[in-house]
């Protein structure tokens, strides 16, 4: 692995080898989701608490302070959109030199395997891979599933990782599961977990992520469950305990609950 690859995976990952990222790329095909319809205002308060932001090149440049630290995965797929033809059709929409002008720690790109577009953005991710790396840029792989959440279930979801993996990718992104140690241990390079849509509880998110850190992933990529939230703050330190502080379900309940009533004031 090359200097600047492992240099800007530190950036990303922390010492104590997990990761919070706080995804706020869903613009890129779903228009203004709600509460991201101003990215810039709802990512504000969980900057400090976030590891790595996932966004793409517009609301990059149009909504954060470049004199933000935190790292930047950038996302450098697309092309689609929520009333297209099918969300899978993706190209790659980003240069190279444009990450680099953008500092990106990372590139993010999706794969949608098992699709009629499989062929097309598998070559995608292995064409990133080997500009990126000529730069010492590492490249986060997302197992997409589109609209069909039937597919994140362990046998599908480990295909896909470890076809990204075999593919280049030096971090996937996936979705928690049952029996979700069947896709971490396939998978050769570190696992990151998606959430998905905004789930009914606080209690479901914890428990799911804690599940999930417990069964190999080194961190979260978590979005709507986030600033989806009514208390986004309170919920991103409270996942954060899980994350980086070894808290278990209960910890990060109180936790959340008792910041709660500071986010309430
Ligand atoms: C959108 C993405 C998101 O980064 C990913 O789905 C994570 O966000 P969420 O937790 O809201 O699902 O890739 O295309």
């Amino acid at each position: 692995m090359s200097w600047g690859i492992k240099n800007r995976l530190a950036r990303l990952i922390q010492p104590d080898g997990h990761c919070l990222f706080l995804p706020i790329d869903h613009g890129y095909f779903q228009g203004p989701t709600t509460k991201l319809e101003k990215p810039g205002e709802t990512v504000k308060p969980l900057l400090p608490y976030c590891d790595a932001i996932f966004v793409t090149k517009g609301v990059l440049r149009s909504c954060i302070d470049p004199n933000n630290k935190t790292p930047i995965i950038l996302r450098v797929s697309g092309g689609t959109s929520m009333v297209g033809e099918d969300l899978a059709n993706e190209g790659i929409t980003t240069s190279m030199s444009e990450a680099v002008r953008l500092n990106a720690s990372a590139v993010g790109l999706s794969i949608f395997v098992g699709t009629k577009y499989e062929h097309q953005t598998l070559l995608n991710l292995t064409k990133l891979v080997d500009e990126a790396e000529e730069y010492g840029i590492p490249v986060m792989a997302v197992t997409a599933i589109g609209r069909e959440m039937e597919k994140r279930e362990a046998r599908y979801l480990a295909l896909c990782c470890r076809i990204a993996a075999e593919l280049g990718a030096r971090i996937v992104k996936t979705y928690w599961c049952e029996g979700f140690e069947k896709v971490v241990g396939g998978c050769p390079v570190p696992v990151v977990m998606a959430g998905g849509p905004k789930v009914d509880t606080a209690l479901e998110v914890f428990e799911f992520v804690y599940d999930g850190m417990q069964k190999g992933a080194i961190g979260i990529n978590l979005g709507r469950n986030i600033w989806q939230s009514d208390y986004p703050v309170a919920m991103i330190r409270a996942l954060r305990a899980i994350v980086h502080e070894n808290a278990n379900v209960k910890e990060a309940n109180e936790l959340f609950e008792s910041l709660k009533k500071q986010e309430q004031k």
